[in-house]
Formats: structure tokens, C-alpha cells, sequence
């Protein structure tokens, strides 16, 4: 019993040492996107409920200098790649409004 304990705690705690953002800490970085892309905007693109491979795959090329853009490939580059997945992740589970 006390060693499935901990074995669980184990697991999460490497699993927030393997740089994982919490979900806070997404909702944190997915405000920034805020506003540029607020939740009810048509322009650029709503980002909420979009295809996540959609919006990893525009993160990832503006990140790369692969998509050209004028202002995403400067924001895409201030995050790590597992920033940019979780983000992909954050919007592509938000419902659209
Ligand atoms: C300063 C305004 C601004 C901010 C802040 C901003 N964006 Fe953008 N975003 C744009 C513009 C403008 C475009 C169109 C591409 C370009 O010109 O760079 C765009 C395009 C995109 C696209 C591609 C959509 C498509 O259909 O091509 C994605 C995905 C995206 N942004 C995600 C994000 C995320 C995630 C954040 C927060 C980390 C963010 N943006 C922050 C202005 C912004």
C-alpha cells in the first residue's frame, strides 16, 4: 500500500520535472495570446476550438522561421516547444464562443 503511494508520487513528480506546464500555468501563457486573439475575434483567427495539430503546426513554424508572419515568428520564439504543445493543447480543448 505505502509503496503505491508512493510510486504515484513518484510518477508526478517526475512528470512535472519533465517540464510539463499545469494547466495554471498554460492558462498563464494562453492570456498573452489574449489580446491579439480574444475569444470572440474573427482577426487574425479565433484560436479557441481550432485542430490541434492545426495550431501546433503554426506555432512550431513560426518558431522555426518555416512560416513567415509579422508578428507570431517573434512570439512563437519567446516559448519552448512544449510551451507551444501545451498551448496547442490549451485552445484546440477551449470552446469556441
Ligand atoms: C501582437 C499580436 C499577437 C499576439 C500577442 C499573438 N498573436 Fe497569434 N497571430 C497574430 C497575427 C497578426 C497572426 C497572423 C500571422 C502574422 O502576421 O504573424 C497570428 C497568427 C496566429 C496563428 C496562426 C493562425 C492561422 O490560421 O494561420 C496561431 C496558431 C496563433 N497566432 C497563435 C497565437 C498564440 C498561441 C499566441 C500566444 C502565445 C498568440 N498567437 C499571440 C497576432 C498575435
Amino acid at each position: 500500500m505505502y509503496r503505491a503511494i508512493a510510486i504515484v508520487i513518484a510518477s508526478c513528480t517526475l512528470g512535472a520535472m519533465a517540464g510539463h506546464a499545469n494547466p495554471l500555468d498554460v492558462r498563464a501563457l494562453a492570456a498573452s495570446c489574449a489580446s491579439c486573439h480574444p475569444p470572440a475575434a474573427s482577426l487574425p483567427v479565433p484560436l479557441e476550438g481550432q485542430p490541434r495539430e492545426m495550431l501546433a503546426s503554426r506555432l512550431h513554424g513560426f518558431r522555426d522561421g518555416s512560416l513567415h508572419g509579422t508578428v507570431m515568428p517573434q512570439i512563437a520564439k519567446g516559448y519552448t516547444i512544449d510551451e507551444l504543445d501545451a498551448l496547442a493543447d490549451y485552445f484546440a480543448q477551449a470552446r469556441a464562443r
